[in-house]
Parts: C-alpha cells; sequence; structure tokens
C-alpha cells in the first residue's frame, strides 16, 4: 500500500475520511466538505441517530452530491484532550479495514485535530497512516483462487497535514515498524514444512547488508552446537530430519565496549510434542512456536533500519520437535551447556531446553547489560491472562517497570507473575540437577520460567510467555487476525524510552 502525506485540497476521486468531534462538532475539513456537497455532511451528522461523534464510531457518506468522491467517512474522534497516537493508530487501522472492505482503492485521510490536540499535527498524521498499514498486512501468498472481492483494495492513502515534509519524517520510523511486524507476522505465519531450522535461519542472515548496516548475522550449524555443548538443544532436535540452527544477530549503533542488551527468541519452527505427542486436535497451531524467534529477528532489522543507538544482540535458537525412532525418550537426561544435567520427563516440555542454552551462550559471550527471552513456553499462561496479556517474569524489579511501561505505551500488555524459591524446588530431580516439568498442572507458567531462570546468571533478565498473544483468532483495529507479531512493538518502544537517551 502507498502511503504519502500532502496538505489537504478538496478530493476529486477515492474516499475521503474526516473528523467529527464528541456532540457532532465538524472539524475543519468537515466543515470544508459539507459546504461543497450541499451541506450532506452536516445532514448526515444529524439524521444518524447513534452517531455521537465518540472515538470508533464511523458513518458513511455514499455518493454525496456535489464532489465526485465515491464516499466521505465521518470518523468520531471522542473528546480533544483524550487524543493520543494509540486513539490514532486504532483509528487509522479501523479506516483501512472499513475501507478494504467498502471496496476503495484510494483515501484521503483528512483528520484534521486542529492545534487543541495533545498530539503534534504532523505526529497525528503518521500515527494514522502507521495505524493503517499495521492492519493492512496480509498472509496470502498461498492463496491462487481469491475473487477480487475477498482481495484488499485498498492501494494508497494520502493523510492530509499541515506540513507533509514533517509529517513524512515522523513516519519513518513508523513506517520501518511496520515494515518489521509484516516481517515477523511473515515468518510466525508460515507452515512448517516451509519454514524449517534451516529456512528460518536463512532469512535471518539475509536481512545483513547494506541496506541495514550494523547488522551482522550468524548462523550456527549442528556440528558447532555440539562443540559448544548445547546438550539441550540438540537433545530437542535429534529427532527430527530437519537440523537445529542457532542464529545470533548482532547490531552496534553505539561504541563498540558498550555493553548490549539480549533478546532471545524460541524458535521451535513446529512443535509435535515429541515422544510426549500433543493431541491432532488443534496441534497445526504449533506452527508458530517460533513466534518468540519471529519477534526477535523483526525487532532487530528493527533497530537497525531505525538506525537505533544502542548495541544489541538477538539469539534465536531454532528446532522442530518431532516424534521419531532417534527422538529423545521420556526420563532421558541430557547434559546443558552450563554443565547442568536436565532429566527431561515430558518431551512437550521443549521450549524451555532450547532456551537454556541459548540464554547460557548469550551471557557467556556478550555479557549483557540486560537479558530479555520470548517464548510461547506454556499453555499455563493462557489459563491465567487469557488473549490479554503476556506473562512476564523478571529476577530485576526495573527491568519488570519498563517491560510494563513500553507494553502499556504501545498496546502490547505484560502482566508481571511471581518467581520464588519455594516454586523451584517443584523442578528438583531425583535422577539429575534439575528436571523440565514438576509433575502435577499447578502453576505451570512459573515453573517454566522457574526452570528458565537455572540458567540465568547475576544479569538482569526478564521472560516473556506469548503463547497466549502471539496469534489472534479475531480483528482488532491494528492486528488483523493471525499471527500478531506482539513483542516487536513492545520491545523497540522500551529499547527507545530506556536505553537511547545518552
Ligand atoms: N509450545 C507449547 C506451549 C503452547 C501451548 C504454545 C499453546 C501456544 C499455545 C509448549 O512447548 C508446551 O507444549 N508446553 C506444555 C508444557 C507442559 C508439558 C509442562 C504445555 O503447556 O502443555
Ligand atoms: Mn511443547
Ligand atoms: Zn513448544
Amino acid at each position: 500500500m502507498d502511503i504519502r502525506f500532502a496538505e489537504f485540497s478538496l478530493p476529486q476521486s477515492g474516499a475521503v475520511v474526516v473528523g467529527v468531534w464528541e456532540d457532532r462538532a465538524l472539524t475543519g475539513p468537515a466543515r470544508r466538505l459539507d459546504e461543497a456537497t450541499q451541506g450532506a455532511v452536516a445532514r448526515a451528522v444529524a439524521a444518524a441517530p447513534r452517531f455521537h461523534g465518540k472515538k470508533n464510531e464511523l458513518v458513511p457518506v455514499i455518493g454525496p452530491p456535489g464532489l465526485p468522491v465515491s464516499r466521505i467517512v465521518l470518523a468520531g474522534l471522542g473528546k480533544p484532550k483524550a487524543i493520543d497516537a494509540r486513539l490514532l493508530e486504532d483509528l487509522g487501522g479501523t479506516l483501512a479495514a472499513h475501507l478494504n472492505s467498502a471496496g476503495e482503492s484510494e483515501a484521503t485521510f483528512a483528520v484534521d485535530l486542529g492545534d487543541g490536540a495533545p498530539v503534534k499535527p504532523a505526529e497525528a498524521a503518521a500515527r494514522l497512516a502507521y495505524g493503517a498499514a499495521l492492519r493492512s498486512y496480509r498472509f496470502d501468498k498461498y492463496r491462487t483462487k481469491q475473487k477480487p472481492e475477498q482481495k484488499p483494495s485498498l492501494s494508497s492513502i494520502t493523510v492530509s497535514a499541515a506540513s507533509p515534509g514533517e509529517a513524512k519524517q515522523a513516519y519513518q520510523a513508523l513506517g520501518a515498524a511496520a515494515e518489521a511486524v509484516a516481517f515477523t507476522r511473515d515468518l510466525v505465519s508460515e507452515p512448517a514444512n516451509e519454514l524449517y531450522p534451516e529456512s528460518m535461519a536463512e532469512r535471518a542472515a539475509a536481512l545483513a547488508g547494506p541496506d541495514l548496516p550494523g547488522l551482522t548475522v550468524e548462523v550456527l550449524d549442528e556440528n558447532r552446537l555440539s562443540e559448544l555443548g548445547m546438550g539441550a538443544l540438540l537433545g530437542v532436535a535429534q529427532g527430527s530430519v530437519r537440523p537445529p540452527r542457532v542464529v545470533v544477530m548482532q547490531y552496534r549503533g553505539v561504541a563498540a565496549d558498550v555493553a548490549p542488551l539480549a533478546f532471545i527468541g524460541k524458535g521451535v519452527t513446529f512443535d509435535t510434542g515429541g515422544i510426549s505427542i500433543k493431541p491432532a486436535g488443534g496441534m497445526w497451531d504449533m506452527k508458530w512456536d517460533m513466534a518468540g524467534a519471529g519477534v526477535v529477528i523483526g525487532l532487530m532489522r528493527l533497530l537497525a533500519a531505525r538506525r537505533a543507538r544502542v548495541n544489541a544482540v538477538g539469539l534465536v535458537g531454532l528446532v522442530e520437535n518431532m516424534p521419531s525412532g532417534a527422538a529423545q525418550r521420556p526420563g532421558d537426561i541430557v547434559r546443558s551447556m552450563s554443565g547442568q544435567t536436565i532429566e527431561v520427563l515430558n518431551t512437550d516440555a521443549e521450549g524451555r531446553l532450547v532456551l537454556a542454552d541459548v540464554l547460557w551462550y548469550c551471557q557467556d559471550r556478550f555479557k549483557p547489560k540486560a537479558m530479555i527471552d520470548l517464548a510461547t513456553l506454556t499453555g499455563a499462561v493462557i489459563v491465567a491472562l487469557g488473549h490479554e496479556n503476556a506473562g512476564l517474569f523478571a529476577n530485576n524489579d526495573e527491568l519488570a517497570e519498563r517491560l510494563v511501561a513500553a507494553g502499556k505505551a504501545v498496546g502490547e500488555p505484560v502482566w508481571r507473575l511471581p518467581l520464588a524459591e519455594s516454586y523451584d524446588r517443584a523442578i528438583d530431580s531425583d535422577a539429575a540437577d534439575v528436571k523440565n516439568i514438576a509433575g502435577d498442572r499447578a502453576a505451570g507458567s512459573i515453573i517454566g520460567a522457574q526452570f528458565v531462570q537455572r540458567f540465568v546468571n547475576n544479569v538482569p533478565w526478564a521472560h516473556l510467555d506469548i503463547a497466549g498473544v502471539a496469534w489472534s483468532k479475531k480483528d482488532a483495529p491494528t492486528v488483523p487476525k493471525g499471527a500478531t507479531a506482539f513483542g516487536v512493538r513492545l520491545l523497540d518502544r522500551f529499547v527507545a524510552d530506556y536505553y537511547e537517551s545518552d
């Protein structure tokens, strides 16, 4: 979709969106259109019994008189004081969905907030465009028989702004974010026959190049992983014909001696459960068990694209968890890179085994300022928090507070759950140093986090259990149903707000 910024002039084709404040007060462009259409705008506002100009209210005026546009969409804005960046993103997204389902191909957004609103005009225009771009994502590369009316129709949006140059400038980083989110959504949406450890590593490796200066990508193969002693990760991978990979992405945005932030992703390209096999119903969802890794790769792309003033490393552990004659058995004991031995009582608790080795390797090699892992780790986090919040665990309060604040700011909320010694007792093993499940269903997400914490030394660390938020079954204003890329915007904001100021 083509996005442009231009000064407002009366459109002569396509759809045009204008804002209406709460209590039905017309904005400047709405009045201009009203004059050009012999009062059609004011008449529509008066005639729509449930339109008050509150946020999320839309009224289309199709084929208005006096102006050759296809429709005018009246968009409720609510109260000027309540306008913020998130509201505008949601409006942009809702408008894109409306126009796409209406079959419109070009649109002008003339949502002039004036000077009274808390968001500056250029920023407001950029946020509207960002929301529209986020919502317009589709994964349709495997759909060969779509009828024209099933395809998105909207091909260009012109957003009105008094200073188009400034709006375009404000959109630079946001446009890069929308692209990174789409990149992650593509990875997460791919089926497991197309996206497996090697092919996913190739997609990450392809990011390194002149377009993203400062970004380097290394791919560690199976031999290297065994040399490093990653017995926990290799144990998960051994049942599959697809060899595992660990991808190490480094982005340098400041002096080389500044310790990096580290992001680690679970990348199980398909999780059958292994010998502790999952039931058939719904197993297809496990193609997105690599969402944590997809988010880390998209985030690294974004930090590089917007030239973030930070050093960051992104590591992803890529494996396929399959049952086979070569698969690991319940009761097997593996030796992790840390030296700790792990009794694998359930081969379906595999994500934590992958994270164990990748986290250990990460802190060993990079001595990061902080480590944040993302993983579709437990079904239990869905029982606890549903699809609204990701589960957050941390060994450091400041880090946890920063993640909560960043999540709130971008609309990707996270809710902190506890860690404690008393939970940790549940994973002591009789046969090895630790076992990978507790043996009952109590506090499943906390148990998973406790296991992961056994592989973290004295470094500030946080774990995001994204099993409930990585995929959505319903449309939201800026997130069409499907892969959400939850975490890309959150962590980008986290970096921007707390690690780039100096
Ligand atoms: N990938 C799953 C968790 C999951 C479940 C993600 C539903 C997304 C949606 C994970 O590997 C898993 O199987 N976890 C087990 C852990 C259990 C065996 C302790 C679970 O949640 O049942
Ligand atoms: Mn599993
Ligand atoms: Zn899994």
